[in-house]
């Protein structure tokens, strides 16, 4: 038994879809910005449980069932929950709207456990996950030879990644080739949940905590302070022996260090490491020497 309302508020859904006098529903293709799907070299083959907090208008809240919701001041609240009509039974996951044709993903869904948004590595290297809006979605690499590449977050040709199999429950394991991505074991054998270690700290697997480890001789960010950065050098102490030594250092007074060209830039044109100073000075983590 459907409502006036329901049916009132269906009737906007398949207006939507068809784009008449509605808004453009928000595409998934567009909303996951998912480069792989775009460039036709993997398929989305399965849809987690919906999180209470949608993201878009509309969406799907299963194969079923679409659902209108809206945004408020502490994010987005579902409004209603549609069950498609049996002349329309599935719920489209591209557009949110009710149709007649079942989405690729119907009845399939992803297990993959969201900690946080982005793109995820599976223990399947043929696979990956996308996290948006706490609801995951599994892509499958669809081209013979290729693997994900969690570093460019695209299916390539190249090798397959490997998480390192858990011994004990509770312990945290690396990747073979993505070291800012670990897993937590819930038990022994494959791991249980993924995640990735803050800018590009990677997992020291003996201290099992995310920390900047240098590779090679270069510059590392700090996270916890945009105003450091880390200076990985090599140290000599003869022909044939040398260390690479980390050293935590300052950047000049009003820079900060920017991540993406690994310099310190002005805090003009670094807005977010001004907010974070400004943050630190009023909560008196730093001395204002302004
Ligand atoms: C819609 O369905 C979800 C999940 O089944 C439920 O948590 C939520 O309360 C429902 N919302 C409304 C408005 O019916
Ligand atoms: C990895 O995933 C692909 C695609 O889903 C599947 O065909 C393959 O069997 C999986 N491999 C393993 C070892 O589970
Ligand atoms: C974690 O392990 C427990 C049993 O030890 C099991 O009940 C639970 O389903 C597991 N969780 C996941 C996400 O696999
Ligand atoms: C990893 O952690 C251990 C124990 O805290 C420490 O001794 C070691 O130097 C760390 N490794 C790297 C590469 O930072």
């Amino acid at each position: 038994m459907r409502t006036a309302a329901t049916l009132a508020l269906f009737t906007l859904v398949v207006a939507t879809a068809t784009g008449a006098h509605a808004p453009t529903p928000l595409n998934l293709k567009n909303r996951l910005q998912d480069k792989s799907w775009s460039a036709g070299r993997s398929q989305l083959v399965g849809v987690g449980a919906s999180d209470a907090a949608c993201s878009a208008v509309l969406s799907c809240a299963d194969c079923n069932t679409a659902r209108i919701c809206r945004p408020t001041a502490s994010g987005w609240e579902i409004v209603q929950n549609i069950t498609c009509p049996s002349d329309q039974p599935y719920c489209d996951y591209s557009t949110g709207s009710c149709t007649t044709v079942p989405d690729a993903t119907c009845g399939q869904t992803d297990n993959f456990i969201c900690l946080e948004n982005g793109h995820f590595p599976d223990t399947n290297c043929s696979e990956y996950h996308v996290c948006e809006g706490y609801q995951a979605h599994k892509f499958v690499c669809s081209i013979a030879g290729q693997h994900y590449n969690a570093d460019t977050e695209l299916c390539e040709t190249g090798q397959c990644s490997e998480f390192t199999p858990c011994t004990e429950k509770g312990q945290k394991v690396d990747n073979d080739i993505y070291k800012s991505y670990y897993a937590y074991c819930n038990s022994t054998g494959e791991p249980t949940y993924i995640q990735k270690c803050p800018g590009t700290y990677q997992l020291n697997v003996t201290s099992q905590s995310c920390e900047p480890i240098c590779q090679e001789e270069g510059v590392l960010q700090d996270v916890q302070d945009c105003t450091k950065y880390y200076k990985c050098q090599y140290i000599y102490i003869d022909d044939e022996t040398k260390f690479l030594i980390r050293e935590l250092l300052d950047c000049p007074a009003n820079t900060g260090f920017d991540p993406n060209n690994y310099i310190c830039v002005s805090l003009t044109e670094y807005p977010d490491c001004k907010t974070e100073l400004e943050e630190k000075k009023r909560t008196g983590l730093v001395k204002d020497e302004t």
